[in-house]
């Protein structure tokens, strides 16, 4: 059996609540073990050579969303992404572009989707008529509930906002996790709000209007959802929404 080999870590670093502190990349080294995960490294980094080191975790298991952060230049979670992908044995770490930095790895991708569920108001607006609360259940089409279940799995890591060229570009874009999560509102039943309604808040360049199909957000979700579909189904609607006026 080989010897394991050493696995070096170029890691960026910069407090931005420290005056005196200036961005730079700091390189540590750390022994390769079998099934290491980027996540797994970073723990053994902050518990044996470097305490101040900053980035985000709670599921280890590709579910909160928050490990997210970029390596080797490709948005993706830490926690599911393995050393052995790399045969060179080099590792570049960044932290996720297009959100703001809390410090080293770490980013307030929390703040931006709270931001973003105001502003296109991602929350289901029912008919206050139909709220009877003695009702145990509400029966829902499995079709239905299929279609919107797959949009569900959003984990709000962030990584479709990085890695989208149009949204590094133009700060206002909703980006492709936005236009996922109007898509998801759209086709719920329950849901009061029309096309039209739908039209004023991403019928325009910052939304579906916006998006020039570079495909970045598809190719990087790590929960594989179907952006491209759900951008192309939201631009149908909003076309035949302006032909109907
Ligand atoms: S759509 Fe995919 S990449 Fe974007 S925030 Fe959700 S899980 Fe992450
Ligand atoms: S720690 Fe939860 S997705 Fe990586």
């Amino acid at each position: 059996m080989s010897a394991p080999r050493t696995i070096s870590f170029d890691i960026f670093r910069y407090d931005p609540q420290d005056p005196n502190d200036k961005p730079k990349m700091v390189t540590y080294e750390i022994t390769e073990a079998p099934g290491m995960t980027v996540f797994i490294a970073l723990n053994l980094l902050r518990e044996q050579q470097d305490p101040s080191l900053q980035f985000d975790f709670v599921c280890r298991a590709g579910i909160c969303g928050s490990c997210a952060m970029v390596i080797n230049g490709k948005p993706t979670l830490a926690c599911r992404t393995l050393t052995a992908n790399f045969p060179d044995g080099k590792i570049k770490l960044m932290p996720l572009p297009g959100f703001e930095l809390i410090g080293d790895l770490s980013v307030n991708t929390g703040k931006f989707m709270r931001e973003l569920a105001e502003r296109l108001q991602l929350w289901l607006q029912p008919d206050s008529n139909d709220i009877d609360i003695h009702r145990l259940e509400n029966p829902m089409d499995p079709a239905e509930a299929a279609k919107l279940y797959e949009l569900e799995r959003c984990v709000e890591c962030g990584v479709c906002v990085s890695a989208c060229a149009t949204k590094q570009m133009k700060d206002t874009f909703v980006g492709a996790v936005g236009m996922m999560k109007i898509a998801r509102f759209e086709m719920d039943s329950r849901d009061t709000r029309t096309a039209e309604d739908f039209y004023h808040v991403i019928g325009n360049q910052d939304g579906v209007f916006g998006c020039m199909t570079l495909l970045g957000c598809q190719d990087a979700c790590p929960k594989d959802l179907p952006h491209m579909q759900q951008i192309a189904y939201l631009r149908r609607k909003m076309a035949q929404t302006i032909v109907s006026c």
